[in-house]
């Protein structure tokens, strides 16, 4: 049993911030061997039911829950910035030849320790991942993700369709192949599958088919595609499938909408497919500085709150340009001003900080699990130095309100402002 003393941020059953400025994090194994969270709140009552525990005093320090990135793609790590007029060039430009290399082992493996450290630097100890259509890029994802203990989900991208040589799979093979890897992987240690279609202009209707016939097999597993990103795409998609109602429909109509679905951007949408959202139980993946850096559009916040859709932030590396959630939620906060129908100051910095962590969580399925430091949740947090620069330090020694210290950290935060990012480890007896 460890504790941790330092300012303490967690977030109750509503999505609102509890502080303590004096706070006490206690941490030790559960039954099966791993660190979760035993008990969290004011420094005086925490230490006064444990008055045993040895404890880490980090003054000046906030503690706060590992963020969860909903969207990102590993092996667009190396592309990040690449300039394009937009969705489609990008991929067939950068998107697909980067692909292509990880069909070669060794480099799914180099990229991946790439990957999981600027994760890990940047504060994000969870990801719905996208590898690429080679088995092999899940295989090195896996294992380099076990090896660090890590919460983290992926799957093999399915496109048997208008992909190039070299990304492009084959119907059967990439479902047998997807069947397998979720045998192997999915519940292992904290290792979770996606069913991944790349979106559905690149599968056939028997993929597609295929992939929801997985979906209802093992109910829990994750989906993970895109829908509605980019004006083009949606015009593709809609000549593609002209018998659904909307984009969205397509992925209703092979059965892939349903709790733990999840789909990036779901920016040109209307109200019926936010409903469907809704009701399907599946959420949304915000992905803002993708969306800002390909000129796809903006997410209409007010809409998705207004029907009540699931959703969270996503960095959608390399379409986005960060790795940081500070840079996500900043550039959430600009896109939250667009459409804005009520006067105000956009989204709360602690809802943005929400929706990158507990609310991430809870659209993923995983409320209680990661994205929280309530007692149960596994320990998965970071330790913030907020007086990691002169411009920060400057800022929040002025703040007068949790709200405004949030507020500092997401504009003028970086990696610099990440002293520590602490993993839930597995001890065996
Ligand atoms: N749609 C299909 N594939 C991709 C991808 O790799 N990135 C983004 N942003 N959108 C996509
Ligand atoms: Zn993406």
């Amino acid at each position: 049993m460890q504790a941790y003393r330092a300012s303490l941020l967690r977030f109750d059953a509503a999505g609102q911030p509890v502080f303590d400025e004096d706070g006490l994090l206690l941490v030790g194994p559960d039954a099966a061997g791993r660190q979760r969270v035993l008990d969290a709140g004011a420094f005086a009552s925490v230490s006064a039911r444990h008055p045993d525990a040895a404890v880490t005093h980090w003054p000046g320090r906030i503690i706060a829950p590992g963020f969860v990135d909903m969207h990102i793609h590993f092996p667009q790590t190396d592309i990040i910035g690449a300039p394009s007029e937009g969705l489609l060039p990008w991929l067939e430009n950068y998107t697909f030849p980067a692909e292509s290399r990880f069909a070669e082992p060794a480099h799914a493996a180099e990229v991946a320790d790439v990957f999981f450290d600027e994760l890990l630097r940047n504060g994000v100890t969870t990801s719905l991942t996208f590898a690429t259509s080679h088995p092999a890029s899940v295989q090195a994802f896996f294992e380099a993700a076990q090896q660090r203990s890590l919460r983290m989900i992926t799957g093999k991208v399915l496109q048997d369709r208008h992909s190039p040589d070299g990304v492009r799979d084959q119907t059967e093979q990439s479902l047998s192949d997807t069947e397998a890897l979720i045998r192997r992987w999915h519940g292992v240690d904290r290792l979770g599958y996606a069913i991944t279609p790349r979106f559905a202009p690149t599968s056939s209707n028997a993929q597609l088919r295929g992939a929801g016939d997985l979906a209802a097999k093992y109910p829990d597993t994750w989906i993970h595609s895109h829908v509605a990103e980019n004006k083009d795409e949606v015009r593709w998609a809609r000549e593609l499938f002209p018998g659904a109602r909307s984009y969205l429909d397509v992925y209703q109509g092979f059965g892939l909408m349903r709790e733990r679905a999840v789909y990036a951007h779901c920016i040109h949408f209307d109200d019926d497919d936010r409903r469907l959202m809704r009701e399907t139980g599946t959420a949304a993946a915000v992905s803002p500085t993708s969306n800002l850096f390909l000129g796809s559009g903006f997410f209409d916040f007010e809409g998705a709150d207004r029907i009540g859709c699931a959703y969270g932030l996503a960095s959608d590396v390399g379409g986005g340009t960060s790795f940081s959630p500070f840079s996500t939620m900043l550039a959430a906060y600009y896109v939250g001003r667009e459409g804005q129908t009520k006067p105000g100051v956009s989204i709360a910095p602690s809802q943005l900080w929400w929706r990158h962590t507990g609310g991430a969580a809870r659209a993923l399925g995983l409320e209680g699990v990661i994205g929280n430091l309530q007692p149960g949740c596994e320990a998965d947090f970071l330790v913030l130095d907020p007086k990691a620069t002169p411009m920060l330090a400057r800022k929040t020694a002025r703040a007068e309100s949790l709200e405004e210290l949030l507020f500092a950290m997401i504009v003028l935060g970086d990696d610099r402002l990440v002293e520590r990012t602490v993993v839930s480890q597995a001890l065996s007896a």
